[in-house]
């Protein structure tokens, strides 16, 4: 049987077992999917562990991600803008380095009816999470893509990234810090961490109003602080729980060659996370 794993630090409360193993299932596939928790300084020897025992591929989270870059032998153009690689395919000798966050969440807005092409969007942050979405938001040739953050010069250095990117067209991209975000936007994403502390990145509220979707990466039972703000100043917004499921069915089809129905188990885990 095909093994496959997901291995970050920590890892309990990781949904990725319960969702490979759901895509598993309703394909009829048969494979074993586990969690695995790695010791801080213990990634290199976790590599040679999934050689050792053949497993055909990891999926790796926080704060791995960089070093499975390090570490991977080939890299899709997207998990090179990324910097990271979320997902890792072991075959042949090969080990082949991915970054399904980005396609996750254009998966997610596109189901949501929110498109990206001709689009102006605002990218809150600059730090990892930022950076893995950047590739797929150009794939989806926005006319504009602003990059704010509390440390300008984040902004500004993942902005040049992108510019200098094969993706980015004819799109225009600028930074700024969070106050100084001007602009008519479709779509605002918060790629920050702030929810983590409660916190909203202050950036100009008269730009959420009717007609604009808030998206925010990170997800909880309830509303994130800044979905709920969206919402409460009549913007459409969602959470990032259907990005983590897209994620992983990409994840699925570059390992399994067939990409999983989504939106059943994305409906699921809500109902199953609001029951808690
Ligand atoms: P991740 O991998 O989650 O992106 P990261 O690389 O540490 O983690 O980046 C965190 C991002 O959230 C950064 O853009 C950070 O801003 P700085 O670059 O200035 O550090 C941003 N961030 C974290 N806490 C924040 C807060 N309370 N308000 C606004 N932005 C915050």
């Amino acid at each position: 049987m095909d093994r496959y794993y997901v291995l970050g630090n920590p890892i309990a409360h990781s949904r990725s077992p319960r969702i490979h193993s759901a895509f598993a299932a309703a394909l009829g596939q048969e494979l074993s999917y586990e969690a695995r928790l790695v010791p801080m300084e213990g990634f290199a020897r976790e590599i040679e562990f999934l050689k050792q025992e053949g497993f055909r591929g990891c999926n790796v989270t926080v704060p791995f991600k960089e070093q499975a870059f390090r570490a991977a032998d080939r890299l899709s153009d997207r998990a090179s803008l990324a910097g990271a690689v979320n997902t890792l395919s072991y075959d042949g000798g090969i080990l082949s380095g991915d970054n399904t966050d980005g396609e996750g969440l254009a998966r997610d807005l596109a189901c949501l009816g929110v498109p990206l092409e001709g689009r102006s969007v605002l990218l809150l942050g600059a730090g990892g999470a930022a950076r893995g979405i950047v590739a797929s938001l150009l794939l989806g040739h926005p006319r504009r893509l602003h990059i704010a953050n509390r440390t300008v010069s984040r902004a500004g250095a993942l902005a040049d990234l992108a510019r200098s990117s094969p993706m980015a067209g004819s799109c225009d991209v600028s930074s700024s810090g969070f106050e100084e975000a001007e602009g008519d936007f479709d779509l605002i994403i918060n790629a920050t961490s702030a929810s983590l502390s409660g916190e909203i990145p202050p950036f100009p509220g008269s730009l959420l109003h009717e007609g604009v979707f808030a998206y925010d990466l990170m997800y909880a039972p309830e509303d994130t602080p800044f979905v709920a703000r969206a919402r409460s100043l009549g913007a459409g917004a969602a959470d990032g729980l259907g990005m983590l499921v897209e994620q992983a069915a990409e994840s699925f089809r570059i390992w399994r060659g067939v990409r999983p129905d989504t939106a059943d188990l994305k409906d699921r885990l809500r109902q199953e996370m609001r029951r808690g």
